[in-house]
């Protein structure tokens, strides 16, 4: 196995200011943004992420309205939202609350340095913002991590659907050795949170138990629940105010249907707000020098002899056996290097993107497709070059940003400037010899090399 060790250093983060809004006015119209502020300085912590007070503040200013019992989300259908909600765990006051606090609990990992919130910060769009993450002891992981944001409208959780509910899911970066690193124990894992009185407490009031395990990710995911952020200019536009997205946006919107057939994957609608067909595919950002076969095979063997989810949950985040994707859960060849299709809600201010987060920009992204995906045997039959044009492509981008709520107007307007500037030094799936068309895409076919290549 293995892992990547990187450090991030303390100190302080600070947003340049406006300088591109003259040039981001002109690309997307005004409408669709708020110009971009200077940010104040962001103090950090642990690993980098903000820090818990700071972190709480926004919070706050973000979701007013959560304390209230019976909650359902704005726009979202209240029979639908409660047909979401599990029998074991009805979403009350006293269990959001709960579920808060424990999201900002560093006593839930090994070192007392790791949090829901290191990785899942606040102010980066419930993301870190890095390509992949980083854990107790500076140990770095092999996936990006998403945001928590809207996950409960999610099928299935983990880029490889590996497991079926946030309740379930956030037991799992608790065991992770690289993640939280807590002994996969009970007693352990709950012994910081039984010693303090104000914990007891709200177990008793959440749950009328003592605290346990089951009951922490069960009060992180009704916690999870309020993070619904919908409201973007975009669903805006769709709800009938035009003025909600600028021209270019709107061309963007009608190339993610047609030309850039986005969509088929990727659909977005009223009733779907969330951009994705909750399915698995291959677009070809696996790592190619793999051998997929092989490492399939032993990925089954090990499966074999443990296949349970901390086991899963190991080789998805710490082994080259990850870029496997999908195929770990359900050992079908076809799931080879397929991940599930991210939701494009809030996605301006959630980058870097992909599982490995190996793209910077949503140019990158879009270069990424109009090349049609890096060649290999299990690649996604709608992923075939584009011919999309620069302005195109543009377009397309622009419409990507009016998916972010409105709330991250200000953040959503910065990251398109950064990465609009860095869009215009660097393109790096761009202009690759695969793009320009100086070797044909089978030509870098990688299928089963003899190991002596590698
Ligand atoms: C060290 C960083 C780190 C920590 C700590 C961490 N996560 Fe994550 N989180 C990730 C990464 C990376 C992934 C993606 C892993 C994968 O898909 O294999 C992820 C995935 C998720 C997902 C699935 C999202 C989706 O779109 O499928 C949820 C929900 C989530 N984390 C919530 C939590 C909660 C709750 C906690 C605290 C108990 C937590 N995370 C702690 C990094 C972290
Ligand atoms: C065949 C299905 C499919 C099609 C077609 C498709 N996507 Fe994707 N998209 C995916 C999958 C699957 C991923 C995640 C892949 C991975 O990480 O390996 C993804 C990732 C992304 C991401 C990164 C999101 C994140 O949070 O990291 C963006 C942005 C995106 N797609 C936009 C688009 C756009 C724009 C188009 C049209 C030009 C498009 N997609 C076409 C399936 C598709």
């Amino acid at each position: 196995m293995r892992t990547k060790i990187r450090q991030r250093a303390f100190g302080c983060r600070s947003v340049p200011p406006g300088i591109g809004m003259v040039i981001l006015v002109m690309l997307t119209g005004q409408s669709a943004f708020i110009a971009a502020q200077p940010a104040e300085r962001i103090p950090l912590g642990n690993h980098g992420a903000a820090v818990e007070a700071y972190q709480q503040r926004v919070l706050d200013a973000l979701q007013p309205e959560t304390g209230a019992t019976n909650y359902v989300p704005n726009g979202i259908d209240p029979v639908y939202w409660n047909a979401l909600i599990p029998q074991d765990n009805e979403i009350t006051p006293a269990r959001i609350a709960l579920g808060r606090k424990l999201y900002f609990e560093p006593k839930l990992s090994a070192d007392g340095t790791v949090s829901c919130a290191t990785c899942h910060d606040v102010t980066r769009g419930f993301s870190d913002q890095q390509p992949t993450s980083e854990g107790i002891g500076g140990q770095f992981g092999m996936r990006n991590s998403p945001t928590t944001m809207n996950v409960t409208l999610l099928h299935t959780m983990f880029w490889d659907g590996r497991s079926p509910t946030v309740d379930h899911q956030a037991m799992q970066p608790i065991i992770n050795p690289i993640e939280m690193g807590m002994e996969d124990d009970e007693a352990v894992i709950i012994a910081g949170i039984k010693d303090d009185p104000e914990y007891r407490r709200m177990f008793r009031d959440a749950y009328g138990r003592d605290v346990n395990f089951q009951d922490i990710g069960r009060a992180i995911a009704a916690f999870e629940r309020t993070l619904n952020f919908l409201d973007s200019p975009f669903r805006r536009y769709m709800s009938g105010d035009t003025s909600a997205i600028s021209v270019d946006a709107l061309e963007g919107w009608k190339l993610f249907n047609r030309e850039g057939r986005c969509a088929a994957c990727h659909a977005i609608s009223p009733s779907n707000p969330l951009g994705t067909d909750n399915k698995f595919h291959n677009i070809g950002i696996a790592a190619t020098h793999l051998d997929f076969e092989k490492l399939a095979a032993e990925a089954v063997q090990i499966l074999q002899q443990d296949n349970s989810d901390k086991m899963l949950d190991e080789l998805a985040l710490a082994t080259e056996y990850g870029e496997l994707g999908r195929f770990t859960v359900t050992h079908n060849t076809h799931d080879i290097g397929t991940f599930r299709t991210p939701m494009l809600l809030n996605v301006g201010i959630t980058g870097p993107y992909m599982h490995d987060g190996s793209l910077k920009t949503l140019w990158d992204v879009m270069d990424h497709y109009n090349a049609g995906g890096e060649p290999n045997l299990y690649l996604d039959g709608g992923i075939e070059p584009l011919n999309l044009t620069e302005r195109q492509i543009d377009q397309i981008v622009a419409f990507l940003f009016t998916l972010t709520d409105i709330r991250f107007a200000e953040e959503n307007a910065r990251k398109y400037q950064e990465q609009f500037s860095l869009s215009r030094r660097e393109r790096p799936e761009r202009n690759t010899p695969v793009a320009e068309r100086k070797v044909l895409s089978f030509e870098n076919f990688r299928h089963s090399q003899p190991e002596q290549e590698r």
